[in-house]
């Protein structure tokens, strides 16, 4: 089909990551300062009208067969619910899933699944309450916890948990977080700390690298790597843990990106495309759309967007620049 989102190295991207916020009710330290951060504003945001119509042109005319909401914090977006069900009501239908801090999920996590969501990644970097606090500057663990047992009830899984360990704040616990997961059935995948942060603090020492999780989880589970095959585009390398056929994955973002196999699209909140996490130019979709643009034409801009998508986001290179955008505002 020629009219799929490839790019000059031959990429395919079928996995679309729609950011529905950049708002969050957590501070993490590793995202957002305390204070002072400034929002966008509600008319630079899309309505749900509007983000429906794009993953419409995504899915239909574009070959997108994934579609995962973000923020921010996605549940805090009030037509989620809707806009969940216009997408499963989407031919073909896509796989849909939500990237959440977990918080709110009790209470939406059943009206999710009936609107057609199939699974959720839940954020959880500490099974201690106290240093959940100190790292998120709010004591909602327990709203966590309750929020992934009933994303685990509504039948939204495998329940995968996003775990980024920083030196000195919670490295001690990627077996005891492990150990947890399993005795749960949850997917647990280590992220390594990415320089996405809003006030620009990412420090390469203090990073816990993917071979350094490998070396602290070695200590209690014995991992074989899951064969390569199984991996295709998908960020997280995987290892069975003590024979399997429990898994838990690495996502080595800095010290191995995996960029060559990388099928992703992004949308923002405010309606731009960006063709990768780390890209320093986006393109406007939302002009496009409230000027009267056809399908055609938006889709033709999204293609020439994916189509100029770099090699690399060279994160490991000296003359690496952080985008201007923190992660929470272009979506994990
Ligand atoms: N580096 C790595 N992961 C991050 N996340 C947020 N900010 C960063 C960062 N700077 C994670 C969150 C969530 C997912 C969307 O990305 O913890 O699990
Ligand atoms: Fe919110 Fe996720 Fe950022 Fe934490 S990492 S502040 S949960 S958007």
């Amino acid at each position: 089909m020629a009219t799929v989102l490839v790019d000059s190295f031959g990429r395919t991207a079928v996995d679309l990551r729609v950011s529905l916020t950049d708002r969050c009710n957590l501070r993490c330290t590793y995202c957002m300062p305390e204070e002072g951060l400034q929002w966008l504003a509600k008319p630079q945001l899309l309505t749900d009208e509007e983000i429906v119509r794009l993953v419409r042109i995504a899915v239909t005319d574009l070959g997108v067969s994934e579609v995962r909401f973000t923020g921010g914090e996605p549940l805090l977006r009030p037509g989620l619910v809707g806009i969940v069900a216009e997408c499963a009501a989407l031919e073909p239908r896509p796989e849909l899933s939500l990237t959440t801090n977990g918080i709110g999920l009790g209470r939406t996590a059943a009206a999710l699944r009936d609107a057609g969501l199939d699974r959720v990644n839940v954020s959880l970097d500490t099974l201690d309450p106290e240093a959940f606090a100190r790292l998120t500057r709010r004591h909602r663990h327990s709203d966590v916890l309750s929020g992934m047992a009933a994303a685990e009830e509504a039948g939204l899984t495998p329940v995968k948990v996003n775990t980024v360990l920083m030196r000195g704040v919670n490295d001690q616990e990627a077996p005891d977080l492990l150990a947890w997961c399993l005795e749960r059935g949850y997917e647990l995948r280590f992220i390594e700390q990415m320089p996405l942060d809003a006030q620009h603090g990412w420090d390469r020492s203090s990073m816990v690298t993917a071979e350094e999780i490998l070396e602290r989880l070695a200590t209690r589970f014995t991992l074989t790597p899951e064969p390569a095959a199984r991996r295709g585009a998908a960020p997280a390398e995987r290892w069975l843990v003590d024979g399997g056929p429990a898994r838990v994955g690495v996502i080595a973002s800095v010290t191995r990106p995996f960029c060559r196999a990388c099928d992703r699209t992004r949308l923002t909140a405010d309606g731009q495309v960006r063709n990768c996490l780390f890209a320093r130019e986006e393109t406007d979709l939302r002009t496009a759309l409230r000027d009267g643009g056809s399908d055609g034409e938006i889709a033709a801009l999204w293609r020439t967007a994916m189509w100029g998508k770099k090699a690399g986001a060279g994160i490991d290179n000296p003359d690496f620049l952080q985008p201007d955008r923190p992660m929470s505002a272009i979506g994990g």
